[in-house]
């Protein structure tokens, strides 16, 4: 359960008072019932937004709130980094939420591909830890073409990126052509995938996520686009 005023202030519908006024205005209405006090308790369930409207449009999902956006190249992942960010897709609002949002690990500005936004830290976590081994998959275009040997470098297990102390989880990679290749990876490093090429004496000019654990990048959706998870895309990703 949750006060109204707070659960709309946390929702980015503005401050206390502001959201107030709303209420008091009359704008706020949960199962067609104008709400008149906004010390109302409401319990605050996934199926809100089918329940309540703000001046007659249905409120925004309530946390825990993960989505899933088809970032486009040229956007950065990070509010502290200069240029667009992956926030300036989403509905302005969204910004002023609490929890706040974030990128579950971060794809560069010149990646692009799948890309997961939430506000739930377990999940987030979750997904970019080691230790989960949740797979993220990648098809890397490359400037030279492949030796051959690269499957067994990165598989091994041994593969020490420059400047690093640990060697890299074992990867697996799939050639798809003299120039590309599908590169399966458990960890999220620094530029990892741009240093493992850079490692075995190539260069990627092309960078971009099609997978994270079971989940695949829907063919529909967009460099731009996004829409909420459903319950079977978070299963997939651990599936
Ligand atoms: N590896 C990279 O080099 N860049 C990304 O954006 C993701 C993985």
């Amino acid at each position: 359960m949750a006060r109204l005023d707070r659960l709309l202030a946390n929702l980015g519908y503005g401050s206390r008072r502001e959201v107030n006024s709303l209420v008091r205005d009359g704008k706020v209405v949960l199962d067609g019932a104008t709400l008149k006090d906004a010390g109302a308790r409401i319990a605050v369930t996934a199926d809100l937004p089918a329940r309540m409207t703000i001046s007659g449009v249905a409120v925004d999902p309530p946390a825990p709130l993960t989505l899933m956006m088809h970032k486009p190249l040229g956007v950065v992942c990070s509010h502290k980094e200069v240029g667009r960010s992956v926030y300036e897709l989403l509905p302005h609002r969204w910004r002023a939420r609490m929890p706040g949002l974030s990128t579950v690990g971060r794809l560069d500005k010149e990646t692009s591909g799948l890309l997961l936004i939430t506000d739930d830290g377990p999940f987030l976590h979750r997904v970019i830890s080691p230790r989960a081994h949740v797979a993220k998959r990648y098809v890397a275009t490359l400037d030279r073409p492949m030796s051959g040997e690269e499957g067994a470098i990165f598989a091994a297990g041994t593969l020490m990126l420059e400047g690093e102390t640990d060697p890299l989880e074992p990867a697996v990679l799939e050639a798809l052509g003299t120039h590309q290749a599908q590169l399966t990876i458990t960890e999220g490093r620094y530029h990892q995938v741009r240093r493992m090429f850079a490692a075995v004496g190539n260069h990627v000019t092309a960078l971009h996520r099609d997978r994270i654990g079971g989940l695949g990048l829907p063919g529909d959706l967009e460099p731009g686009a996004w829409r909420l998870l459903t319950p079977a895309d978070h299963a997939a990703i651990f599936g």
